[in-house]
């Protein structure tokens, strides 16, 4: 058996690690038996190096195993997890997790923060008060067998390795590595319990990855990894070169997921939400054809049922349900925005889909003694592809401080690229992966 040096020093040369050594190490980062040099040492040797797709399986498997799984063989419905890879203005789990469970499927989700410039579900989901977004295990059995549905952070004592691998990687330049981004991810879903996974990997200048092979490879190999541990898996690859729907920020993307729930949103939002809907139906066996899916969506979202399955689930949580009936309380209405306008007419060619979720992300940092401004955030008005004339709102912005507002709006001009003539937007679905 290798010890953890001649680990390091194996993969460091490039050789493809065993089951066993992969095993060994991640077990002596959970028990502490390995330093934090030595697996920073292994982090990098892998960045550098790479891992295989055999590999990879492993070290997922290892780190999915290295705490507590949710066991959700318990359940005669299809038990499914959702995940994005990250985007700006990304709230599609608002509103298919209850979508989905209306639809007959138990749906757990295990969310997270916010991750640099994109937002996390958990952020979104703390605009209502009181919410719980720490359940534990019997709480998440509670409500997949009472409403369906859940989402929740995963409990402290899943995958620890991942913590530990995730901190250092941040601390050491690692973090865009495919194989432990994809080991990262899948070891959370495994861990999850869910028998079906949608991912949905984002691709362009919000993205993870900006460039299409890449982001195309980090879902093959996560299909690859999901098939291979029993769990069917999918992916689709979706646009991140602008912001999805308008609304960016805690409380602005709520606003909008309930507007959706409700029959409206905006049409890039909505359109995703329903093809990422119908291929959690097709995976999970419920439909066979994207029109019977589209059927059985509308009708849970016209009748109100998919809405009061959300509002079921936020109180099951112990959230504060009243914008339901008074959906303007979640709305900043205290403050006017700062609009920016734009100064001269013809198209929007381009959004930097990153400033906007730096500037939104800094809209929302408190000041000092305040807490996190979950109503603060910014509203496109105008998408690529849009006419513009001159003196048009681009974007409002959010938030308490005014003068922040102001220099935020100033530094946000940058973000929208006019042009004379009109481009479309490149497509929103790219590819399917399954
Ligand atoms: N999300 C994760 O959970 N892990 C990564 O490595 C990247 C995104």
């Amino acid at each position: 058996m290798y010890t953890f040096k001649e680990i390091i020093a194996k993969k460091r040369s490039g050789k493809a690690l065993k089951k066993g050594e992969i095993q060994s190490f991640v077990s002596g980062i959970c028990s502490g038996a390995i330093s934090k040099q030595q697996i920073s040492a292994l982090l990098m040797a892998i960045y550098l190096k790479g891992m295989n797709q055999v590999e990879t399986t492993e070290l997922t498997k290892a780190m999915a195993f290295s705490g507590k799984v949710l066991d959700l063989s318990r359940y005669d419905t299809p038990t499914v997890d959702k995940h994005s890879t990250g985007g700006v203005g990304d709230k599609t789990s608002l509103v298919l997790i209850p979508l989905m469970a209306t639809c007959g499927l138990k749906m757990a989700k295990l969310s997270g923060r916010a991750l640099g410039h994109t937002g996390g579900t958990l952020d979104k989901l703390a605009c209502f008060s009181g919410i719980r977004l720490d359940l534990g295990v019997s709480e998440m059995h509670q409500l997949l067998a009472s409403v369906g549905c859940f989402i929740s952070g995963q409990t402290a004592e899943m995958v620890p390795a991942d913590k530990i691998m995730y901190a250092l990687r941040d601390q050491t330049g690692t973090v865009s590595s495919l194989p432990l981004i994809a080991s990262s991810i899948m070891s959370k879903k495994i861990a999850g319990g869910a028998k079906y996974i949608l991912l949905d990997v984002k691709v362009g200048t919000g993205a993870i990855f900006n460039d299409l092979s890449k982001s195309r490879s980090l879902a093959e190999w996560m299909v690859m990894i999901g098939k291979s541990l029993g769990r069917p898996t999918r992916a689709v690859l979706t646009s991140m070169n602008q912001p999805l729907g308008n609304a960016v920020g805690n409380c602005l993307e709520l606003a909008e997921a309930l507007q959706t729930l409700k029959g409206g949103g905006p049409e890039d939002f909505r359109r995703l939400c329903f093809y990422l809907g119908h291929q959690i139906l097709q995976l999970s066996g419920i439909t066979e054809t994207e029109a019977d899916s589209q059927i059985l969506m509308s009708t849970k979202i016209n009748s109100g049922e998919a809405l009061r399955k959300f509002k079921e689930m936020i109180a099951g949580q112990s959230g504060n349900t009243s914008c339901f009936d008074d959906p303007a309380s979640i709305c900043p209405g205290d403050h006017e925005p700062v609009v920016l306008k734009a100064i001269k007419s013809g198209f929007v060619a381009s959004i930097d889909t990153k400033a906007i979720g730096i500037r939104s992300m800094e809209a929302m940092e408190p000041t000092e003694n305040e807490a996190l401004d979950l109503k603060a955030g910014i509203i496109l008005h105008k998408k690529i592809g849009e006419k513009v004339e001159r003196g048009d709102n681009l974007p409002s912005i959010y938030g308490r401080d005014m003068r922040k507002l102001k220099l935020l709006s100033a530094s946000l001009r940058e973000a929208f690229t006019i042009m004379e003539y009109k481009t479309d937007p490149s497509p929103l679905i790219i590819d399917l992966v399954s």
